[in-house]
């Protein structure tokens, strides 16, 4: 079973997936009861025929007990200038899941989707002391598919010709395009941008969020196909290689936060950290974004 914390816009949309994709069973749990009720009724319309599966809602967390998966997406509300707004009432949140959690479905893999998610990834760690291997924060392969898009936007070709488009670091406005290991028609980026150019790319990767603002839209379909390519591929027995926050004891030369960087995942979790040599620019920035973290977490920890 997958248990999904939140029955929001990113919740359901991700449940939505896992049904009509005939998963597994789907639990929706979230603070106001009725909601998860409701659209689990509306998603159960979107089960085919043959599955064997069913989706459920509620408030209950007890009857998250024996799921596999967890994936959290609760929030206490939106941000409008950067997704450190509302730190406080999230960590407070996401505390209460995890404690949660810990009582009733100690051994499941966790996905963190809520923001600020590299500090929510790493107070959720701690809290319940699960191996980090299990926690996983899904941000950066959202990332890292908007660096692919505006690549495949700014020299009009397909995005199956991109590849290794990778963003790395903070989900927030540090985070870290690795320009030197994109490869575009088996051609370096590097060599087909200058540096203003790389710049503004990297702005657009960091503000995509708010172009979608200013068309009054919040990320909702690709974060949810992001989180459910992790679900399939761990159920599926599928390993996978993505970007993902992982509470990092020395990878990356960083330890007391998490971040993204290149993982493993298989049916255990994450089962090995990447490690990538990059260029020293590109080092020094990840080194600059996981500051950003420990600046973010020093207040929260305080
Ligand atoms: N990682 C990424 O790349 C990424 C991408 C997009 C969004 N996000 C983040 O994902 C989160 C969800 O976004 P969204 O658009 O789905 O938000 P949303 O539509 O506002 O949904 C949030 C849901 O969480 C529920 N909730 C709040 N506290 C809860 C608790 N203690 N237990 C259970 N449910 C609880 C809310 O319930 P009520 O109905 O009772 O209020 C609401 O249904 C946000 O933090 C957002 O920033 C992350």
């Amino acid at each position: 079973m997958i248990s999904i914390i939140g029955s929001g816009q990113v919740g359901t949309s991700i449940a939505f997936l896992c049904m009509s994709h005939v998963l597994d069973d789907v639990l929706l749990v979230n603070r106001n009861e009725n909601k998860a009720i409701g659209k689990s009724l509306d998603i159960s319309n979107a089960i085919p025929a043959d599955s064997k599966f069913s989706i459920q809602g509620t408030s209950d967390y007890a009857k998250i007990v024996g799921s596999n998966i967890i994936i959290i997406t609760a929030s206490t509300g939106t941000y409008t200038k950067d997704r450190y707004e509302n730190t406080m009432s999230q960590v407070t949140t996401v505390k209460e899941i995890a404690r949660k959690i810990k009582q009733y479905c100690p051994d499941a893999i966790i996905l963190l989707i809520s923001n600020p998610l590299d500090v929510l990834t790493y107070v959720f760690q701690k809290e319940t002391m699960f191996s980090r291997f299990k926690v996983i924060g899904i941000a950066s392969s959202l990332d890292s598919s908007r660096f692919r898009y505006l690549i495949s936007e700014k020299f009009s070709m397909p995005q199956s010709l991109i590849s290794n488009a990778l963003v790395l670091g903070e989900h927030g406005d540090s985070m870290v395009p690795i320009f030197s290991r994109v490869s575009v028609d088996g051609n370096q980026l590097s060599s087909m941008l200058d540096i203003d150019e790389k710049i503004s790319m990297t702005n657009n990767i960091r503000n995509y969020w708010k172009k979608l603002r200013a068309c009054n839209i919040r990320s909702q379909f690709g974060i949810a196909k992001q989180t459910y390519d992790v679900v399939e591929s761990i159920l599926n027995l599928k390993d996978i290689a993505i970007p993902a926050s992982i509470v990092l004891e020395g990878e990356y030369g960083e330890s007391n936060v998490a971040m993204g960087v290149p993982v493993k995942i298989n049916k255990n979790g994450v089962s090995e950290i990447q490690t990538l040599d990059l260029e020293e620019s590109e080092s020094r920035l990840l080194r600059e974004s996981s500051q950003k973290i420990k600046d973010q977490l020093r207040v929260v920890f305080h």
